[in-house]
């Protein structure tokens, strides 16, 4: 029973996240209001919640409930999901900052880098690979 429930804290933990980064790449343009910086730092805010979900219900499905975590250990395919989950961590931090920034900000309009909004979506791109990865690891392809 405990692992039903966080295989679902896993999968809601995505929804979410994948909710807010789609919502920021929604809000995100060239020039956006004061308003819109504030609603976009909610967003973040909320994001980096959901990633913080993910990543627990992750680490127990990988450390404690469900398969043996030699199951996972020295499974390559596990490893690439990994590796693209610290990746999305890493290229937030970018987009985060510049919100932190500008969430409180008197200008009345906000310009904003182009990366920012390239940033976030590399990150759906990212995300969009990754349930492959999963699927594919959890079917055991990658153990030998
Ligand atoms: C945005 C990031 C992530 C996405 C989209 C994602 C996606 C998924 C999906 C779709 C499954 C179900 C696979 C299936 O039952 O067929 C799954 C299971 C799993 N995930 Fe993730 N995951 C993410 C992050 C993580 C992280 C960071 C970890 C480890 C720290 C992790 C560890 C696991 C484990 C161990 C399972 C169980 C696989 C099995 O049933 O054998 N996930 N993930």
């Amino acid at each position: 029973m405990i692992e039903v429930f966080v295989r679902y804290a896993h999968f809601i933990g995505i929804i979410v996240l994948a909710s807010m980064l789609v919502g920021e790449h929604m809000l995100l343009k060239a020039k956006i209001s004061n308003q819109d910086a504030k609603r976009l730092a909610v967003i973040d805010a909320i994001y980096g919640i959901s990633a913080i979900v993910v990543l627990l219900a992750g680490l127990t499905l990988w450390l404690w409930v469900g398969k043996p975590s030699s199951f996972y250990n020295s499974n390559p395919i596990f490893h690439a999901k990994l590796t693209l989950f610290v990746l999305m961590g890493l290229l937030s931090i970018y987009p985060t900052r510049f919100l932190l920034k500008h969430r409180n900000s008197p200008d009345t309009v906000i310009e904003v880098p182009k990366k920012v909004i390239n940033i976030i979506r590399a990150e759906l791109l990212i995300l969009v690979i990754m349930p492959l990865l999963a699927v594919l690891m959890a079917h055991g392809y990658g153990n030998h």
